[in-house]
């Protein structure tokens, strides 16, 4: 370009940038720009470089015109910069001023969550939802709710599959929160959706993955035309909301007195997604909770006619569920007071779950 084409171009370059400084509203926005044209890789910059290309008399010419437009064009950018820094103080100041100190605070969370609790809140809240309603059941339990009314008659070899503490009192610590299932049957009659989270106790030798004290959560869900279908959808739901993202889901046989058929679910694995690593020991797959089709004796026993009623159950374990959330793992520190083992409410969102 000869010498007068670059004079064009130095005052459209002057014209474009006061164009562009006044939408610029960040220093780094500023700063951005002014190495895009007055830096060393900018347009001006790129254009210096040229000044050994023209015809030796011209070179003092072009020289002056370049260096004139530098000038220029940093003083606009130094200009920029004080506007942006005196409005940014400008706004504080404003802020300041209409600091109104007879608002209430926001107050900031406080305590610590045991990671059971953690898991319990974040499933409690995805059924209530759905329409599920929360129940309790006694941890002492009878006989007859935690065993004969599940289709687990004395003498029944199943009995063996869950180690139970007996009281002297004839009663049991529950085994599991499955008593639940009749004891809602009865209390509501179907339809129904109940969730039914609660600790439960078996006479087990303690290791890092095996506890005599731990939670789970049952849920049941009957109605007129329930069907595996409907089990499998809720399941991948629970998993989504806790997980928070799709993962397949894959059920094989499992044998449990009180649901025919009786399921293992498994998950695809949170580590590798299917494809096998030593978390999944290859398989691709995570064994996360067993469920079925609730059995017609179970149905009978709390009072719901096995013909015009079906339905189905699963028993989540919420201590195994926090371990794997929580990356617990040793089962025992969740039960030993260790106040380690606690989550701060700082990472939880805190405020909102302080007000289950
Ligand atoms: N109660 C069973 C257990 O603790 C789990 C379960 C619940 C299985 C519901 C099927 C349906 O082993």
């Amino acid at each position: 370009m000869d010498l007068n084409q670059l004079q064009e171009r130095l005052s459209a370059l002057r014209s474009e940038t006061v164009d562009a400084l006044a939408g610029v509203a960040s220093m780094d926005e500023l700063r951005r720009l002014e190495s895009q044209t007055t830096g060393k890789s900018g347009t001006l910059g790129a254009w210096m470089g040229t000044i050994k290309e023209y015809p030796p008399d011209q070179r003092g010419e072009v020289g002056k015109a370049l260096n004139q437009a530098k000038g220029e064009l940093t003083k606009l950018f130094k200009e920029a910069g004080e506007r942006i820094k005196a409005g940014a103080a400008a706004a504080e100041a404003s802020k300041a001023s209409s600091y109104d100190p007879t608002l209430p605070g926001v107050r900031p969370p406080v305590g610590s969550f045991h990671p059971v609790t953690l898991v319990q809140l974040e499933v409690e809240d995805v059924f209530r939802r759905l329409g599920f309603l929360i129940e309790t059941g006694p941890e002492m339990e009878s006989e007859y709710y935690n065993f004969e009314a599940l289709n687990i008659p004395k003498l029944h070899p199943a009995r063996d599959m869950q180690d139970t503490f007996w009281l002297t009192n004839g009663k049991l610590l529950r085994t599991h929160t499955s008593p639940v299932q009749v004891r809602a049957m009865e209390r509501h009659g179907p339809p129904l959706r109940v969730l039914a989270p609660g600790r439960c106790f078996r006479y087990e030798t303690i290791d890092a993955s095996h506890e005599n004290t731990f939670h789970q959560v049952e849920g049941l869900m009957i109605d007129r035309h329930i069907s595996i279908a409907n089990l499998i959808a809720m399941m991948k739901l629970l998993l989504r909301e806790v997980f928070g993202r799709d993962l397949k889901v894959r059920l094989r046989p499992g044998y449990f007195p009180f649901v025919e058929p009786g399921f293992e679910l498994d998950m695809s694995c949170l580590i590798c997604d299917g494809g096998g690593c030593a978390t999944c020991k290859q398989s691709g797959w995570i064994e996360i909770l067993p469920c079925g089709m609730v059995h017609p004796n179970v149905l009978r026993a709390g009072k719901i006619d096995p013909h015009e009623y079906t339905g189905f159950a699963f028993g989540l374990g919420l201590t195994r569920l926090a371990m794997m959330k929580y990356g617990v793992a040793d089962i025992r520190g969740l039960n030993s007071g260790d106040l380690r083992a606690l989550v701060p409410a700082t990472r939880t969102g805190g405020p909102t779950l302080l007000t289950c």
